[in-house]
C-alpha cells in the first residue's frame, strides 16, 4: 500500500501534465450547449417571499374550486381537500387555530408565506402533470386552498400584488428555537 502510494506520488506531476495538456488541446467536449433565454426561464421558477418573481395573472377561491375539480386535484386529495390518498390540504378541525406545532404539514395553513403555496402548486402539482397549470389557475387554486383554511375571504382576488401581502397565521412559527444548540433536534415536540 505504502509503495503504491509512493508510486502514485512519483507519477503525479506526469499525470497532471497530461491532464492539463489534454485540457489545453480540447477546450470543448462537444456536449451540452449554452441554454437559451427560454430554457433558463423554464427552470427559473422559484418564487421568493417578496413575490417579485410572480407572473401576471389572477384568481379567486370560487374559480379555484372549479379548477380543483377540472385539473383532477380531487382524485388524489379528496373532493373537498381531504379524505383522499394524498395528504390533506385542510387544517384539521380538531387542531387549535394558531399553534404552529399543531398544524401538521398542511402547506396552505402552515407555510409562513402564501407565495410558497403558489410556488409549490406551480412546480409540483398536479402530480404527474407538473407544469401544466396556467398562472391564473395557480392563483385560483392558491386562493381556494387559502380560503378553505380560513386565511382569506372567498371574494379576495389573488394576483402578483395581493398574494405576497396575505398574512399567513404561521408567519412567525418558523423562527429558530431560542434554546436550540448544535446537535440538538430542531423540531422537538413536532410530530414528524
Ligand atoms: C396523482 C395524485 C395527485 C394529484 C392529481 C394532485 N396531487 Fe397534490 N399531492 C399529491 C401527493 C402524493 C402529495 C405529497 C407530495 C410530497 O409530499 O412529496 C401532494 C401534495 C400537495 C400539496 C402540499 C401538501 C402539503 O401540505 O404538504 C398541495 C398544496 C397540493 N398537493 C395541491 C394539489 C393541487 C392544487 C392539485 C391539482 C392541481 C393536486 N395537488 C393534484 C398527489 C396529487
Amino acid at each position: 500500500m505504502g509503495v503504491f502510494t509512493m508510486e502514485m506520488l512519483r507519477l503525479l506531476p506526469f499525470l497532471m501534465l497530461l491532464g492539463s495538456s489534454a485540457l489545453a488541446q480540447s477546450p470543448t467536449y462537444g456536449v451540452g450547449s449554452t441554454p437559451s433565454e427560454e430554457e433558463i426561464r423554464a427552470w427559473d421558477i422559484s418564487i421568493s417571499p417578496t413575490g417579485q418573481e410572480l407572473p401576471p395573472g389572477r384568481g379567486t377561491a370560487k374559480e379555484g374550486a372549479l379548477v380543483y375539480l377540472q385539473k383532477g386535484c380531487a382524485a388524489c386529495h379528496g373532493a373537498a381537500g381531504e379524505g383522499g390518498m394524498a395528504p390533506t390540504l385542510l387544517k384539521k378541525q380538531a387542531e387549535p387555530d394558531i399553534d404552529p406545532w399543531q398544524l401538521g404539514r398542511v402547506l396552505p395553513i402552515r407555510s409562513p408565506y402564501a407565495t410558497t403555496v403558489w410556488d409549490y402548486i406551480n412546480r409540483a402539482m398536479p402530480l404527474n402533470g407538473e407544469g401544466t397549470l396556467t398562472a391564473d389557475e395557480v392563483y385560483a387554486l392558491t386562493a381556494f386552498l387559502l380560503h378553505k383554511n380560513e386565511v382569506i375571504p372567498e371574494d379576495e382576488v389573488l394576483d402578483a400584488q395581493s398574494l405576497p401581502k396575505v398574512k399567513m397565521p404561521n408567519r412567525e412559527g418558523f423562527a429558530p428555537l431560542p434554546d436550540w444548540k448544535p446537535g440538538k433536534p430542531r423540531l422537538q415536540g413536532y410530530p414528524y
